[in-house]
């Protein structure tokens, strides 16, 4: 147990999916587990363990934001001992080649944020995803002809910006290619406990055009997403 965790050590697979929202969570193991139960419903941050294929695996929501994604992604792994950490997530396209419904895998996480600034002082830390999970995620797409994208990814303190064009034309003129709020903390702290962990975020919106995806397609979009999280966390 930790203050944000009634789960007992065990409670939790090696391989963690890691959505942002606790009802996504929920839908996550009802729709695509077996077996699954509750492990964790403190703060309603809804955490199952099931199993997929016959392999036992995880789903836990992490809220929104890299304070309350280090919160669960620390003690998932330093408490509960996961291996393999993976976000589902959404994202804004910050390029125009970058279209609603299309898969980003983060290979790398820049951030506005204060929090690896102390640790790493006098450096900045570049967090990255793990090879073989990524390596296998994009196998994974080109396998199933997904329109995807590998690249940068900036995990912003800010979901409301005040021009993003201007705001993130640095950051897309150096290979960033969507916005999105917790991979620089996952990858941070995956690289600290020795662990593995990728962001797979599909782009809900495209913030240089103001395009947005559809709810049927944020449905499809979420299905393909889980699925191909989900066989990439148990290669
Ligand atoms: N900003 C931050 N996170 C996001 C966005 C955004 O525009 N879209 C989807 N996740």
């Amino acid at each position: 147990m930790t203050p944000h965790n009634e789960a007992k050590k065990g409670d939790y697979a090696e391989a963690v999916l890691l959505p942002g929202d606790p009802l996504r969570a929920k839908w996550i193991a009802e729709t695509f587990l077996d077996d699954a139960k509750q492990v964790n419903g403190v703060r309603n941050c809804l955490g199952y363990t099931g199993t997929w294929h016959g392999n036992p695996v995880s789903v836990q929501a992490t809220g929104m934001g890299q304070p309350s994604t280090a919160i669960y992604v620390h003690e998932l792994l330093e408490t509960y001992g996961v291996r393999k950490l993976i976000r589902v997530g959404t994202c804004g396209g910050l390029t125009t080649s970058i279209k609603v419904r299309d898969i980003v895998l983060g290979i790398s996480a820049s951030t506005d944020s204060s929090i690896n600034n102390a640790p790493f002082s006098p450096y900045t830390y570049a967090p990255a995803a793990d090879f073989e999970l990524l390596r296998s995620a994009v196998k994974y797409a080109e396998a199933q002809m997904l329109q995807h994208h590998v690249g940068g990814l900036v995990s912003s303190d800010t979901f409301y910006v005040d021009n993003p064009a201007e705001n993130y034309s640095t950051l897309a003129q150096h290979g960033v290619l969507a916005v999105e709020m917790e991979a620089s903390a996952l990858y941070t702290l995956a690289a600290r406990f020795n662990a593995r962990a990728l962001a797979i975020c599909t782009v809900s919106d495209c913030l240089m055009t103001g395009q947005e995806i559809g709810s049927d397609d944020r449905q499809s979009s979420l299905d393909t997403m889980v699925e191909m999280a989900l066989s990439v966390a148990l290669r």
